[in-house]
């Protein structure tokens, strides 16, 4: 199973969208091992947002992901980065497939509610900057994976 790093936004956080923007991802069969709620300092933004620093949006970019508290998440599931990208959609909401988390709840690429992470080497990077091993819980199994183990799936 892969995991990636989510982070709902701080748009996502005061416009009240958090319950349903997490089931957006149970609902598809992801499972949620880790979560919090917190404020991301200048430091972590500039980290995590590193390979876009000198482009024109950067400032404003760091600005907002500083405006106030954000939901971090790491979520696994099968294809789980790219799965997750597609189900949150474009960066530009106008762009992003019907049905996806950004063609629905907004229509400006600043405040587009959700990151996920594009690669594996960014859920890799971006989940240790935001998360220690020890509060990763992925000790469990979600229904799909029951009913898939009962299959003889993995
Ligand atoms: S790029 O240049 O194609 O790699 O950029 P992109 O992947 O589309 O976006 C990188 C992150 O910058 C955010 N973004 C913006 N923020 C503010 N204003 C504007 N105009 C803007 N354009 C892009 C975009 O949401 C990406 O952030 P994350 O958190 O990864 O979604």
């Amino acid at each position: 199973m892969e995991k990636t790093f989510v982070a709902i936004k701080p748009d996502g956080v005061k416009r009240g969208l958090i319950g349903k923007i997490i089931q957006r991802f149970e609902d598809k069969s992801y499972k949620i091992v880790a979560l919090k709620m917190m404020n991301v300092t200048p430091e972590i933004a500039a980290k995590h947002y590193e390979e876009h620093y000198g482009k024109p949006f950067y400032d404003k970019l760091i600005k907002f992901i500083t405006m106030g508290p954000i939901i971090a998440m790491v979520v696994e599931g099968k294809n789980a980065i790219k799965g997750v990208r597609h189900l949150v959609g474009k960066t530009n909401p106008d762009e992003a497939d019907d049905g996806s988390i950004r063609a629905n709840f907004s229509s400006y690429s600043t405040t587009n509610l959700v990151h996920a992470s594009d690669s594996p080497e960014s859920a890799e990077r971006e989940l240790n900057l935001y998360f220690s091993n020890k509060e990763i819980c992925d000790n469990y199994k979600n229904m799909f994976e029951i009913v898939l183990n009962e299959l003889g799936e993995e």
